[in-house]
């Protein structure tokens, strides 16, 4: 079956348990993304995230971590529920630099004046694409990311078994691995990638990925 706008929205609902399985690995996220703005180097920083969701990852980190207030994000979430509920949360917060386009995070275009970035989230893309179209959006990380930058991502369901293949395609691509925490049964992966080369220049022509028919959770 495939999913309804209303299913992303309440895809979302695990989180608000303490005790499930989406809110461990998501425990984990948010300690990657606060470890790499402990590491960032002093100044404004950029950030995107494609598929944001709901952005429980990042935007609690944001308003806690010592260095929220110095970065520039972009949220990019096609479904217009999540939006809603971005700019409700935002509209609570003292954060005034996240901005919120409800766009396809699959077309390269939407990605423009927010790229290079010092941090990419590509939090729950590689779990509902096929691994052709991962290898294809890790092969254009280089025009998303800036040096010295970092991809915070995670997979899991059917597509854990690409994993190791992902991860090839991390290192080929030139990104060396900060921190990989597999859940105990392997089902998911959170990981942290530096971008150990040069970027190229961005283009807005093309497709980096689409979502599968049939998600997964
Ligand atoms: C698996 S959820 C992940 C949400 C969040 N990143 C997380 O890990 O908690 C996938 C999200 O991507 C959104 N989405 C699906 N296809 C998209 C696309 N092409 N561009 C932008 N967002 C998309 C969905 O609406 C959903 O909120």
């Amino acid at each position: 079956m495939a999913r309804t706008e209303q299913d992303w929205y309440a895809w979302h609902a695990p989180y608000d348990r303490l005790d499930s399985v989406e809110t461990g690995r998501l425990e984990h996220v948010q300690e990657a993304i606060s470890a790499t703005l402990d590491a960032a180097p002093p100044g404004r920083l950029s950030a995107v995230s494609a598929c944001s969701g709901q952005a429980r990852d990042l935007l609690p980190v944001l308003i806690d971590h010592p260095r929220g207030r110095d970065i520039d994000a972009l949220l990019i979430e096609l479904e217009p529920l999540n939006a809603s509920f971005l700019h409700g949360a935002l509209g609570s917060t003292a954060l005034t630099s996240v901005e919120v386009l409800v766009a396809d995070a699959g077309a390269a275009a939407s990605y423009a004046g927010h790229v290079p970035a010092d941090l990419l989230l590509m939090c729950g893309v590689f779990a509902n694409i096929d691994l052709k179209a991962a290898l294809r959006t890790i092969g254009r990380l280089d025009e998303l990311v800036a040096p010295a930058g970092s991809v915070v991502w995670t997979t899991y369901g059917d597509s854990i078994d690409d994993a190791d293949d992902v991860l090839a395609a991390f290192a080929a691509a030139g990104f060396a691995p900060v921190s990989l925490v597999w859940a105990a049964d392997r089902s998911w992966l959170v990981s942290v990638h530096r971008f150990d080369g040069e970027s190229r220049p961005w283009s807005d022509e093309g497709v980096l990925f689409a979502f599968r028919p049939s998600p997964e959770l």
